[in-house]
């Protein structure tokens, strides 16, 4: 190899690209931290306090709780021409994120007439985040074919969110589980989607912008969309007594399981061992017991299968997800855009951070194309 190409960091892999103060990975003792607090702690908390955390940086007291989740319910509501115009494109069937990206830039239309006291851009960018969850249920009524249900009394978010979806009001062990499980994927440090943001927002672009294409990126199937892919895998698997064969050939043909590895973690993701404990709270029915049961056998061939890989490798976030998911009546569909509805706090945390000391972000290439010649020998 020769020299220069020696220093290409084939996906960034080892680059340290900035500092940030928001999440920390520490990916050979397994742990993962908010501003510092452990999210073993963080997940037992309200959504919109952990939520505040990321995003301002402290934990709220109960006044500034009660405003965060105040303001979460009013700026929630979409306007009637906005929702109107969202259901139009919904009808046309695309997968919901795709919907939901080419809709980002626009959530902050009509703005309501609360504020959390930012600049207007970051106000623009909270807008668009406290839309997300009503954004999702228009998306999901459209596809149904039936109208949205009337907008909730409750400020609290989980409650808010399952009951756009549902019309129904759920148990607090679903809000609960919900909360927790949106807790998990607040933010992951330079994670694609995330750095995507701090991308484009390194441009000057609008915090709108930032967001629309850091959904993009979490779409893709080796990052966000890894959760509807991996609880297709348990579908396709079908029985816990296939497990082995099926790691087996996927091992075999270089097919990824999804819901396996990461960049990041030298040991276990501790996110995905909190996820599988809320999946074991919420698994009542027996298709979601079997697909537990299947998901448990494939992790279990998958790390016997792949002890004498050069890294270690172990369930990631998205690989129990989908259980908790699909146990709160989420469509899988729908399993990477409520992630979205999670992240995007934690793309906003990044937009603003990235803002304040910027630099654009701009890498070099290693050229390999032919050496400069001319047309006219
Ligand atoms: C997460 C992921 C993108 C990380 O990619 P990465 O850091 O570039 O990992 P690498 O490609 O360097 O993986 C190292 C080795 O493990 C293998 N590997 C990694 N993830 C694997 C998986 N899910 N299934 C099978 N093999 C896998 C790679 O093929 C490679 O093998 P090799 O050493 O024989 O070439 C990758 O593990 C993956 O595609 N996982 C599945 C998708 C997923 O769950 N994404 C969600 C992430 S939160």
């Amino acid at each position: 190899m020769s020299e220069s190409l020696q220093h290409v960091h084939k996906g960034l892999e080892g680059v340290i690209a900035d500092t940030t103060s928001v999440s920390l990975i520490d990916g050979d003792a397994g742990r993962l931290y908010y501003r510092g607090y452990a999210v073993e702690e963080l997940a037992r908390k309200r959504f919109a306090e952990v939520m505040h955390l990321v995003v301002f940086g402290t934990l709220p007291d109960a006044d500034r709780l009660q405003e965060v989740e105040d303001y979460l319910w009013i700026a929630g509501r979409l306007p009637p021409e906005l929702a109107a115009s969202l259901r139009q494109i919904a009808r046309h069937g695309e997968h919901p994120m795709a919907t939901l990206q080419a809709i980002t830039t626009l959530l902050a239309l009509e703005p309501p007439a609360v504020s959390l006291g930012r600049s207007p851009q970051e106000e623009e960018a909270l807008i668009v985040a406290a839309r997300i969850p009503a954004a999702i249920a228009t998306i999901y009524a459209a596809l149904q074919d039936h109208p949205e249900h009337p907008y909730p009394a409750s400020r609290r978010y989980g409650e808010r969110y399952l009951q756009l979806l549902h019309g129904r009001q759920p148990s607090p062990i679903e809000v609960s589980v919900f909360e927790s499980a949106q807790i998990l994927q607040l933010d992951h440090g330079f994670n694609a989607s995330t750095f995507t943001a701090r991308v484009v927002t390194s441009t000057l672009a609008p915090a709108t912008s930032a967001l629309s294409a850091a959904m993009g990126a979490l779409y893709g199937p080796l990052h966000g969309a890894a959760d509807q892919q991996a609880l297709e895998m348990a579908l396709e698997v079908g029985q816990p007594e296939r497990a082995r064969e099926f790691v087996a050939q996927c091992l075999a043909s270089g097919r990824k399981v999804m819901g396996m590895g990461h960049r990041e973690y030298r040991v276990v993701d501790p996110r995905s061992r909190m996820i599988r404990a809320l999946a074991q709270q919420v698994a009542h029915r027996p298709e979601h017991i079997q697909l537990l049961d299947v998901l448990s056998a494939v992790d279990e061939a998958f790390i016997e299968q792949t002890r004498e890989k050069r890294r270690t490798l172990r369930a990631n976030l998205e690989f129990y997800k989908g259980v908790v998911y699909l146990a709160l009546g989420i469509p899988k569909e729908f399993f990477t855009a409520s992630f979205a509805a999670a992240r995007v706090f934690g793309w906003i945390a990044h937009v603003m951070e990235q803002r304040q000391d910027n630099r654009i972000i701009r890498p070099t290439a290693h050229y390999v194309g032919p050496a400069p010649r001319s047309m006219t020998q």
